[in-house]
């Protein structure tokens, strides 16, 4: 898998704003609402300040100011009740887009998710999917309310520098040396905000990976009264994440008070211009109006900034943890649907590792007839499921080929490939659901007989009567909890209802008692006919009668035959085997 390196900032945006391009017909909308909007305080301003200078035009109170002032009033009355609709509809606008942003990258990024090999979640820690999944996309989903600000903050602030200049050249020249100082110190404290963003997001993800971890797994957190520990463990990430985000805190906090204050030396010194230049008061009460809005937006602009820097941070995150991560496993560009399969498997040389420098699988050469029975049998570590894994295209061997039926299962679509197969893998996992739900997971549209059929050939059938609604039980998160052998059968179940031409068992009956085990291995004889199955066995006594032993050990075969030529020759097989026998008996 080919992670890329983390995108520069243009492309980052570019990404970001192909998110929103969909939407660009809301997003107008609200920006002109928006900026219609902002014409409301510079109205009344003006209204106001004109309106002094009649008033110390005429000195004393007269019907006709009496009347004007009312004037003054219902207009500026109008002017907000009618800027103020364009607000809200600027708000009805920018919010959809923002929800759809954010619903359109949530889905973008549990689909890529989907297409990801299992490689993946190995090398991926959940609790950073996880944490990417929920922080970042929230934090991407304001990306059209810092579009909006970014673009209406400086349209206004040059606004305000249009009026300011109008109302007065000279008083305005201290402005030009202000503005400047105030982007100067707004690009001086954001610019290592995304530096900080990344850092706090690390550290909450390792909070959220313990999260994860401790919640799948309580029984061992306090079996081990592992309790406090792992309290002290999520704390450090937790402060962690907290010290980085009370470094950006900081930084951030600066913004405002300091580009205030530097507004409030500039009103200072515009004061002092203003009385130099002799500037009439209703020009003055305006400047002063509008340099304090204008210094507003620059500060609310700065703010605008350093949110933006987390943003694009939440950003690069995405692309390069999820949505740039391009799948290992996938068809090729040129792969057929392979036909319904007569089952013949061939491992041909094939070699595979985890890792680069340590190989699980050496070269292993095997030959499995259509419709025969082959266990796999050998120490634990020795590489049994890595090599049942190869068959569905979990992984890829990186050497070698595995064929079914003659073909590369490299040249045909992995739907095609994985349709025909049916795995009951080591852990069985429900899903939330009823029972039903559960067995039909490979066929939502089984019928009824089907899923009976399928759980009375794992012999689940007698418990999931016993359950207090039947096949309708309510099981996994929040449900009716099974044992792991009823577990282990419902995914025996799960498998054999998709009808597949090849079966893999990986330790499928291991949870189960040796009788019950027995019960189901004498059901399933039936549905192993006509089919090419692989059980993979710890118990070997469970596999006496398979066509095919393979015993593989450290990655390699070590012997091939039936029970009584191996147990003939005398190699590990009969090794195994006699010491599980006296296991047994003892
Ligand atoms: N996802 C994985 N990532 C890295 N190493 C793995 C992974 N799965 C298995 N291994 C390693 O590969 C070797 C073979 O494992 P496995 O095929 O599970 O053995 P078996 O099924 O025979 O017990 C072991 O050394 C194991 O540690
Ligand atoms: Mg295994």
């Amino acid at each position: 898998m080919d992670s890329p390196a983390p995108s520069d900032r243009q492309a980052l945006i570019r990404r970001l704003l192909a998110f929103i391009a969909p939407f660009r017909k809301q997003l107008t909308l609200g920006l002109l609402c928006s900026a219609v909007s902002a014409a409301a305080l510079p109205i009344a301003l003006k209204q106001l300040t004109d309106f002094l200078g009649r008033a110390r035009a005429a000195g004393t109170q007269t019907p006709a100011l009496l009347a004007d002032v009312t004037h003054v009033g219902l207009t500026i009355v109008g002017a907000y009740t009618g800027l103020l609709l364009f607000r809200f509809f600027q708000g009805l606008f920018l919010s959809e887009v923002a929800q759809r942003v954010g619903m359109g990258i949530r889905s973008a990024v549990f689909t890529h998710l989907q297409r990801m090999p299992l490689s993946f979640f190995h090398s991926q820690r959940t609790g950073a999917l996880l944490a990417t999944l929920t922080n970042d996309v929230n934090r991407l989903q304001n990306a059209a309310m810092l579009l909006r600000d970014g673009v209406v903050l400086p349209v206004q602030a040059l606004l305000y520098l249009g009026t300011m200049l109008w109302s007065s050249l000279e008083m305005a020249v201290v402005t030009l040396v202000a503005v400047p100082l105030m982007v100067g110190v707004i690009h001086l404290i954001t610019k290592k905000l995304r530096a900080l963003s990344t850092e706090s997001q690390n550290r909450l993800a390792e909070a959220t990976s313990i999260l994860s971890e401790t919640l799948s797994a309580p029984r061992v957190v306090q079996a081990f009264s592992a309790e406090e520990r792992e309290v002290a463990r999520f704390n450090q990430a937790n402060d962690g994440a907290f010290q980085a985000a009370m470094r950006g805190i900081r930084r951030t906090s600066l913004l405002t008070p300091t580009v205030d204050w530097i507004g409030a030396v500039a009103l200072a010194l515009i004061l002092y211009a203003g009385v130099y230049f002799r500037v009439p008061t209703d020009r003055f009460l305006m400047f002063v109006a509008m340099a304090n809005l204008l210094a507003n937006s620059i500060s609310g602009f700065g703010n605008v900034r350093g949110q933006f820097e987390e943003l694009l941070g939440a950003a690069d995150r995405i692309f390069t943890q999820v949505l740039d991560v391009v799948p290992s496993i996938r068809d090729a560009d040129n792969a057929t649907e392979l036909p319904p399969l007569s089952g013949r498997i061939v491992f041909e040389d094939v070699s595979f590792g985890y890792a680069e420098d340590k190989p699980v699988l050496s070269q292993v050469s095997l030959t499995i007839e259509p419709g025969e029975v082959v266990a796999f049998v050998g120490p634990t570590g020795a590489g049994k499921s890595t090599l049942a894994d190869l068959i569905p295209r979990f992984n890829d061997p990186t050497c070698g080929r595995v064929l079914v039926d003659g073909v590369d299962i490299r040249t045909v679509t992995i739907a095609s490939l994985r349709q025909q197969i049916g795995i009951v893998p080591q852990d069985s996992i429900l899903f939330s659901g009823t029972i039903a739900s559960n067995i039909a997971y490979g066929k939502p549209g089984a019928t009824e007989q089907e899923i009976t059929a399928a759980a009375c050939a794992a012999n689940a059938h007698d418990f999931i009567q016993a359950q207090a609604d039947g096949y309708q039980t309510v099981v996994g998160e929040r449900g009716t909890t099974l044992s792991g052998g009823q577990k282990q059968r419902l995914a025996i179940a799960r498998a054999l209802l998709t009808n597949p031409h090849i079966l893999i068992f990986d330790e499928a009956t291991s949870a189960l008692d040796t009788q019950t085990e027995s019960v189901v291995q004498e059901a399933l004889g039936t549905w192993f006919k006509g089919r090419t199955t692989l059980i993979i066995a710890h118990r070997l006594s469970t596999i006496v009668n398979a066509d095919k032993i393979v015993v593989l050990q450290e990655g390699k075969i070590a012997e091939v035959g039936t029970h009584t030529e191996l147990l003939a020759t005398g190699g590990l097989y009969s090794l195994l085997y006699n010491a599980q026998q006296r296991g047994l008996s003892a």
